[in-house]
């Protein structure tokens, strides 16, 4: 009985440009601020940073970047379930203390010098334990042993050049403990074994530097890379692969999250599973309360994405800055952490989602143009880019995510898209381009006067921005001469 016209007096629902946020006394400099936060109930993170599930974005490689950084990559899921459970593991071992076993290149005692110099070379690694055929260490051998015999006696064998006074270690070695051994006995490698002296792993010094310099880095009780991996709302096979694989945190994926059907499956995957879920993707107060009861964290968007479609195609949408303002209103009474999903261009985009609520952010674009995204550099017109596309588009449909859409078509011809297919510009590494985003949001929490992101959530206002104030935002009545590293004029 209602008329139709009160449909018209509707609420105003803002988004990034709409709004900044009120500079205020401050004695923090950006240095000082702390960006730790969480993603979800169990899971911290040393920047408030995530990369999208999109397979223009997020494959193991980004994922290990983002980690060492302090983030979380989430793993998109255009992917065969093994092909996932390897993308995890990857991350998983990448920055490992002990390389297990299956992963470490051996030398055999008969090989000769010219095939173990081959192998080494083959493999990538300037040195390897010398092992018999029950794995009991022989020896070590490295490239220092075998140089004079490449010049005299390439046919000679590995036990006459092999190093056989070997300093091993057991299993429970830590990082302080092997750096002290290859200090007193100037070695560059601990074989790893068990009673039986079999090899069992190995640490290296590579490894050892690789960890200090990723002090800041996003790790797991024992020490290894966080991972994040996107499953399908109706995909236990590949959340239960997942979680058994290592994976920290579930994301499961939807274009549309406050559908019946879908909170009924995230629910039961949350039974499943020991890795924390995060539920997404909602816009509102009413889908974050249909799901903070169970959800580790909630992951907001719909259709804020620079590749989307949603809102033009299908009429439905939230700003963003609305939007995530009115679940964390939810989520805070569970102290479930939000994510901003979509849409930030700059920084500053970024820490405006947390001011409104959110606890971290997740990028598709920022991210798409850097060397670790999946997809080669391709050249236009003398300019470097990348490819980017929507999970939503016809080509990521085709190749297997149309159900995050709730859209299934075997041969892809009757898809209706909600996203499109793109080119970005190349970037180069992804930590240059972190280091650019959280600098912004460090700078963004001094003008406000905040230590912590809890603090900066708290402390922080906003005030409304006029089409006038927005351009005064921007550099104007210039010609940019050189480009900024966190700026573009194109955008
Ligand atoms: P940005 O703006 O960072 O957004 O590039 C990335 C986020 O966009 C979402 N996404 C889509 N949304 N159609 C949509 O409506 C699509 O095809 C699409 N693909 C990705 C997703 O939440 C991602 O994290």
């Amino acid at each position: 009985d209602r008329p139709f016209s009160q449909k018209l007096e509707v609420p105003e629902a803002l988004t990034f440009d709409d709004v900044l946020l009120r500079p205020k006394e401050s004695r923090v400099e950006p240095d000082d601020a702390d960006v730790s936060t969480r993603v979800s109930k169990n899971v911290e993170l040393n920047i408030p940073v995530l990369s999208a599930a999109m397979d223009t974005v997020t494959e193991s490689d980004t994922a290990i970047g983002m980690a060492r950084e302090g983030g979380l990559g989430v793993l998109h899921r255009n992917m065969e379930i093994e092909e996932t459970v390897a993308e995890i593991e990857r991350v998983k071992r990448a920055d490992e203390l002990v390389i297990d076993r299956e992963n470490v290149v051996t030398a055999n005692p008969d090989q000769t010098i010219a095939e173990v110099d081959q192998m080494m070379g083959r493999e990538g690694v300037s040195g390897a334990p010398v092992v018999d055929d029950d794995d009991t260490v022989l020896g070590i051998i490295s490239g220092t042993d075998i140089r004079p015999f490449l010049e005299v006696g390439e046919t000679d064998h590995v036990r006459e050049a092999m190093t056989d006074e070997v300093i091993t270690a057991e299993e429970d070695i830590n990082a302080r403990d092997a750096l002290e051994l290859m200090y007193e006995y100037k070695i560059e490698r601990v074989p790893i074994v068990d009673d039986n002296e079999t090899l069992v792993g190995l640490v290296t010094m590579q490894g050892l530097l690789q960890r200090r310099e990723n002090q800041n880095a996003a790790r797991d009780e024992d020490g290894r890379l966080r991972c994040g991996v996107a499953v399908g709302p109706f995909e236990t096979d590949r959340a239960t692969a997942a979680d058994d694989a290592g994976a920290d945190v579930l994301f499961i994926d939807c274009a549309h999250a406050h559908n019946l059907n879908v909170i009924e499956a995230a629910r039961e995957i949350k039974q499943e599973v020991d890795a924390d879920v995060v539920v997404g993707n909602v816009g509102t107060s009413e889908a974050a309360a249909e799901v903070v009861d169970f959800a580790d964290g909630i992951k907001v968007g719909i259709g804020p994405g620079s590749i989307c479609t949603t809102r033009v195609v299908t009429g439905a949408g939230m700003p963003q800055i609305t939007a995530v303002a009115e679940v964390a209103d939810v989520a805070a009474s569970e102290d479930v952490p939000v994510i901003a999903d979509g849409g930030i261009r700059y920084s500053g985009d970024a820490i405006k989602a947390i001011a409104a609520g959110a606890d971290a952010v997740m990028l598709g674009s920022y991210f798409a143009g850097t060397e670790e995204a999946p997809g080669r550099v391709i050249t236009m017109n003398g300019k470097k880019y990348k490819q980017y596309r929507g999970m939503g588009s016809v080509g990521a449909m085709k190749s297997g995510g149309g159900d995050r859409y709730l859209k299934d078509d075997e041969d892809g011809e009757e898809f209706v898209p909600e996203g499109v297919e793109a080119a970005t510009p190349y970037k180069g590494t992804l930590a240059s381009e972190l280091h650019q985003l959280v600098g912004g949001m460090r700078s963004g929490m001094g003008y406000v006067g905040a230590e912590t992101i809890p603090g900066f959530k708290e402390r922080s206002e906003f005030i409304r921005v006029s089409s006038a104030g927005q351009t005064e935002g921007h550099p104007h009545d210039v010609m940019i001469t050189d480009e900024a590293p966190n700026y573009s004029p194109d955008e």
